[in-house]
């Protein structure tokens, strides 16, 4: 057995203890396949790639290699800036422009199934990466889409049937930019000014290979790791010049959510969400970033002085799984919270250093308006009798999304969605729908049901129109001020006792469309459903 087999192997062991499945995940599917094998002729791409999924060993932390999965890329056809290359384990960074006509030959070299989803991009149904489009070892599949989302930062990453979790984990995840002729006329900071911030929590083994254990309880609250990586690299200090910048921020943890905050308390300035730019520029005191939901930073160090430091934090706050255990005695909040030393939810963590290592004299001034954006109402809801429920519930142990768990190919009547409509859709905690014995709250299920989970619709992007709060709280309070309303959206954060209505167009492709909590442990676990636009 070789070193690497042998680190594998020893991988799976932690991730089997963890698993609720008995049987293999991924491979339950091998049948009934349709494969995308052969690009289409008709097809003329202005970009060409080829992605291959492959395990790899690259530097982490100081000392021994890591043993990880990476999207390994290669551009084939296209401006030489279309993929960008990161040191770590995370996949190139591909920047594409609106109208592009992208072709990705995606191949999998790696010992389980996998498939690829473009986590905030419009495409059709067999390019979107639905699980049940997984490719097995040596296989390849061709993903063809034209870019038709305005610019803005988006990601792509394994969706894998049962196994999103522990192969997103170990490193199978890239940042996509888009840019448009919009974006451009507002001359925002570029270059070396523009910089990315992926960031991840993960937890290592003294031998630096990536740890991934959990047991039940775990997995139901998710993957919580002790060390966070930025870009794939730790400790990350960045150096920047006394000017705007412009950071494109991506949460891609399992489960971690963040309180983004400037330690020396400067608020906030966003211009961007998970759908590109705001209509302007919003100002918040801290931001709260769930898995897979973006937002984008303006950022002006004009002013300090040479030589200080500036540091993005995870703030306090309450409101998670570990905080609503604190009730339930000390034993709980342990179990539940800490793992192996990793900090709970709420504790306040450094994610990176901003070094002001240059002064210059001059930089560019943040814009009163940003890009034009449509409001959706009422008038522009297709039935407005009929609101789509994504009911949050739990049963044997797992969450559930209108009263089941994931079924591939499954969808019900109220999944059912006329396509080229618009739906109001509304998504809340189903207390209900908890079985005898878990009312009340008082007993773990109660606390499990106070969880928050990030919910994520594909296909396009929405628009959120209320949130409302049904147990105001004092958790509440620490982290109401730090959600954006306004903008395009994915990715809502859902917190215990919310209820939030969005409002979602469904146009253009017909197909099964995924929506999920964004939790990768949730998801794996069956939090996901299709629905059926036709
Ligand atoms: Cu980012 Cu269905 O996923
Ligand atoms: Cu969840």
């Amino acid at each position: 057995m070789t070193n690497i087999d042998y680190r594998r192997r020893q991988f799976l062991q932690y991730a089997a203890l963890s698993t609720l499945a008995t049987t293999l995940p991924g491979f339950a599917l091998a049948e009934n396949r349709e494969l995308n094998q052969t690009p289409n002729k008709l097809f003329k791409a202005d970009v060409e790639i080829a992605l291959t999924a492959q395990t790899t060993d690259v530097s982490i932390l100081p000392g021994a290699h890591t043993h990880v999965f990476k999207y390994h890329g290669k551009l084939l056809k296209g401006p030489q800036t279309a993929l960008k290359e990161l040191p770590g384990y995370l996949g190139p960074i591909l920047n594409f422009e609106q109208g592009q006509k992208v072709r990705i030959y995606f191949y999998n070299q790696l010992p389980e199934p996998c498939v690829t989803h473009w986590h905030g991009m419009h495409v059709p149904q067999v390019m979107d990466g639905h699980p049940m489009y997984a490719i097995y070892l040596g296989e390849q599949y061709v993903y063809e889409f034209e870019v038709k989302n305005p610019a803005g930062t988006n990601w792509y990453h394994s969706h894998a049937h049962e196994l999103t979790a522990t192969q997103v984990y170990q490193g199978l995840a890239g940042l996509i930019t888009i840019s448009d002729e919009a974006e451009r006329k507002l001359d925002l900071p570029s270059g070396e000014f523009d910089i990315p911030l992926i960031i991840q929590d993960r937890s290592f083994t003294n031998g630096n290979q990536l740890r991934y254990m959990l047991n039940r309880h775990q997995r139901m609250r998710g993957f919580l790791g002790d060390t966070i990586l930025v870009n794939g690299q730790e400790n990350s200090t960045i150096p920047v010049k006394t000017r705007a910048y412009r950071l494109r921020i991506l949460n891609g943890s399992n489960s971690r959510i963040y309180k983004l905050g400037w330690n020396d308390g400067t608020p906030m300035t966003a211009i961007g969400t998970d759908g590109g730019l705001l209509e302007k520029p919003e100002t918040l005191p801290y931001i709260m970033l769930a898995p897979a939901e973006r937002v984008e930073l303006w950022v002006d160090f004009s002013g300090r002085k040479p030589g200080s430091d500036l540091m993005l934090q995870s703030l306090a706050y309450q409101g998670s799984a570990a905080h609503m255990g604190g009730g339930m005695g000390g034993g709980m909040r342990q179990g539940m919270g800490r793992m192996d030393g990793a900090p709970v939810q709420n504790e306040v963590i450094s994610i990176a250093k901003f070094h002001i290592a240059e002064q210059i004299s001059d930089s560019p001034k943040l814009p009163t308006e940003l890009v034009p954006m449509r409001r959706l109402n009422s008038q522009d809801i297709s039935n407005p009798e009929k609101t789509i429920p994504i009911a949050i519930g739990m049963r044997h142990m797992a969450f559930q999304l209108n009263g089941r768990t994931f079924d591939m190919q499954g969808h019900t009547e109220l999944e059912k969605i006329p396509v080229n409509s618009v739906q109001k859709i509304r998504i809340f905690h189903d207390n209900h729908g908890m079985g005898g014995g878990m009312r009340g709250g008082r007993g773990g299920m109660g606390m499990m049901m106070a969880m928050p989970h990030p919910i994520h619709l594909h296909g396009q992007q929405f628009q959120i129109l209320s949130r409302k709060q049904n147990n105001l709280s004092g958790a509440y309070e620490t982290v109401r001020d730090g959600f954006i309303n306004n903008g395009w959206k994915d990715t809502v954060l859902v917190m215990p006792g919310e209820e939030i209505e969005i409002i979602k167009p469904f146009k253009d492709y017909t197909g099964l469309f995924l929506y999920h909590c964004h939790n990768l442990e949730h998801e794996d676990m069956g939090m996901m459903r299709n629905f059926f636009v036709s």
